[in-house]
């Protein structure tokens, strides 16, 4: 297979393949915290997203849920349908935490009433500000139609990840998604869903198993995402 590096960003390198509408991704152990102020390594990372990424893009398939996986050719990589990727960080919450808790001013753990769904404008040096449909709009970043559809579809991968998580004794707290256009227009799932962009709490213990132990100094980091992926897969690492 050809390979060319189309991008390389901080969790994740892009090659193209010889397919002009598939890429190849080549997951990483970088982590970075503070939208790149803090940067580290957490061993076989790559190797555990990677996996974790495929087993619930899977999931999500099998209810419905389009998205870019296609393969996993290697222990680190992923075959992907390549996407126009709209330029969304799109944040869904369930339990207060993070940022939405300093913000707001609300105890992290406050269960929220309803799901919320948050739009952040993906942009490393404007630190990924939070935007609305307006500015959406305004920036031609996205069509009304195309956000609907993408606030439907956070609420509802949501609510799947909740469900199944909850059967592995793990809290969805909060996860963010990217969607992108195929190459028919159509808007589906892309990037990755692992402890990288996800909050995973311990239903009985609310111990932290995601990169909240690498953003806070919290100690055991490698093990918080060993035991994610054998809680999913039953794989031990
Ligand atoms: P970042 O760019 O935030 O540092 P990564 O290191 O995870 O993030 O890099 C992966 C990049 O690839 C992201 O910019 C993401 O938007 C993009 N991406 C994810 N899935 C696809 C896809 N199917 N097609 C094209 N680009 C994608
Ligand atoms: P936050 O509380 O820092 O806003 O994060 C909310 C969720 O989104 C959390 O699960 C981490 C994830 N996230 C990313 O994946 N990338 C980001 O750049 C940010 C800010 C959050």
């Amino acid at each position: 297979m050809e390979k060319k590096a189309l991008y390389e960003g901080k969790a994740k390198i892009m090659y193209t393949t010889d397919k002009p509408d598939e890429l190849l991704v080549y997951y990483k152990d970088d982590a970075t915290a503070g939208n790149g102020a803090k940067k580290g390594t957490i061993m076989e990372k790559g190797i555990m997203n990677n996996k974790i990424t495929a087993f619930f893009f899977d999931m999500l398939a099998k209810k419905g849920i389009k998205h870019h996986y296609i393969s996993m050719p290697s222990d680190r990589e992923m075959l992907v349908k390549k996407l126009d990727i709209i330029p969304l960080e799109v944040v869904l919450r369930n339990v207060a935490a993070g940022s939405l808790a300093k913000r707001l001013g609300v105890e992290e753990g406050t269960k929220m009433s309803v799901p919320i769904v948050e739009l952040y404008y993906k942009s490393d040096e404007l630190g990924d500000p939070m935007i609305n449909h307006y500015h959406i709009k305004a920036l031609k970043l996205a069509t009304q139609d195309e956000i609907n559809q993408i606030e439907t579809l956070g609420l509802k991968i949501n609510d799947i990840l909740t469900k199944y998580l909850a059967t592995k004794n793990i809290d969805l707290i909060d996860f963010k998604l990217e969607f992108g256009r195929d190459k028919n227009g159509e808007v589906i799932l892309g990037d990755e869903i692992s402890p990288d962009n996800c909050r995973f709490w311990d239903s009985m213990t609310h111990e932290k198993l995601d990169k909240d132990r690498f953003r806070r100094d919290l100690g055991n980091v490698e093990d918080a995402y060993k035991e994610i992926l054998r809680r999913l897969t039953g794989e031990v690492r």
